[in-house]
């Protein structure tokens, strides 16, 4: 049978570091809240007037996870790229990775779930590898954040949280490997749609609202979250979704060699690692470094596990997410 091994892994962030006592001169916040409540202490913030896009901080991940796993752009034969901050509303940042990597005419896919949007991407990998459509997927999860939050006050229960950064990883079919991809499970629950949304601009809410300044004053432009509510459904499902991810594999919580979740809050990998009773060498957090970079998170964690010498072959690594949608996901490696 095919296997989906994950042979390269890559990361960029930007240099821009903004600490949370920058944020104090931009709004009414402080340092020992942010910490408290989310565990952040800086992230990183593309400078206004910047080059950097999203599909281009992903194409220097990418071209990072090229160099790790040792093969060249020309054998990639599909991306997938995940992002909630494309580059345009469309076309897709996909096309313009393709672009910027000078790859030949191969297909590019933009998967759209948010913070669950790098485990749904690996999923996909994952199928297109197992049915033998493809040999190297370029899986890549890029997000700039930073220009299009409201910085002032009235947005402060969400700017504070989110960071830019961008992560990839090149999976690869192996027909005579024990490690790859074990499985991955994927959930929606469309119902609390807006209880963590951008609104607008949308197909019927458009730009032209803006540019005839009669909606100065309407924060649908800008993130909402209504942030107990997320908490709440983000313990309760990270803790399901891994459990179902171990049932399936007939493995249990002791089997875990690393567990890496969406960086959302620290109090939230905190809960769950505490649910599952992990040590804290079997748990990767960096949300105190980067803030929450929702699609990039999980692949710039995995990429600190191993420059940390966190993983060896043979671990069991565990991946989970929940964000927006809502959706969340799991995704069980056998390294
Ligand atoms: O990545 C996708 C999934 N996302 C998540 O899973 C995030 C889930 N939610 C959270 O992480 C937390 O709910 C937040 C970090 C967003 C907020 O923390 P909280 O402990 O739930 O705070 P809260 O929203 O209940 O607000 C508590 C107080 C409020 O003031 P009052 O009403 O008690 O006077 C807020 O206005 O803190 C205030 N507040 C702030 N104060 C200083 C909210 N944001 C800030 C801020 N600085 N940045």
């Amino acid at each position: 049978m095919i296997k989906s091994e994950i042979i390269g892994v890559g990361y960029y962030l930007p240099d821009n570091v903004v600490s949370n006592s920058d944020l104090e001169s931009k709004m009414d916040t402080s340092d020992d809240w942010i910490k408290e409540r989310t565990g952040i202490e800086e992230r990183r913030w593309v400078k206004s007037g910047s080059k950097l896009t999203t599909s281009l901080m992903g194409t220097y991940a990418a071209q990072d996870a090229l160099l790790n796993a040792k093969i060249s752009k020309d054998d990639i034969d599909f991306i997938v790229f995940a992002t909630l901050s494309p580059d345009y509303y469309f076309p897709g940042s996909g096309v313009l990775l393709q672009r910027n990597l000078k790859i030949k005419e191969i297909g590019a896919l933009d998967i759209r779930n948010q913070c669950s949007g790098f485990i749904y991407a690996l999923s996909v990998a994952d199928q297109y590898i197992k049915s033998g459509m493809y040999k190297n997927i370029l899986v890549v999860g890029s997000e700039i954040h930073s220009g299009g939050l409201d910085k002032t006050s009235r947005g402060r229960g969400v700017s504070v949280i989110f960071g830019d950064g961008a992560g990839a990883v090149i999976v690869q079919a192996n027909k005579n490997s024990n490690s790859g991809i074990l499985s991955t499970h994927l959930h929606s629950e469309g119902k609390y749609a807006e209880e963590l949304i951008v609104k607008n601009p949308s197909t019927n809410h458009w730009i032209d609202k803006i540019i005839d300044g009669k909606d100065q004053d309407d924060s649908s432009y800008f993130p909402y979250m209504n942030g107990n509510f997320v908490f709440k459904n983000a313990v309760l499902r990270f803790e399901e979704v891994i459990m179902e991810a171990l049932n399936y594999n007939n493995l249990t919580k002791e089997d875990i060699s690393l567990l890496i979740t969406h960086q959302a809050n620290l109090r939230i990998s905190k809960f769950i690692q505490n649910r599952l009773k992990l040590s804290n060498d079997k748990v990767y957090n960096n949300i105190m470094k980067y803030g929450n970079t929702t699609a990039a998170s999980i692949p710039i964690a995995l990429k600190e596990s191993l420059l940390n010498n966190k993983l060896k072959k043979g671990d069991i690594l565990c991946l989970a997410a929940f964000g927006s949608g809502f959706t969340w996901a799991s995704a069980l490696i056998k390294w």
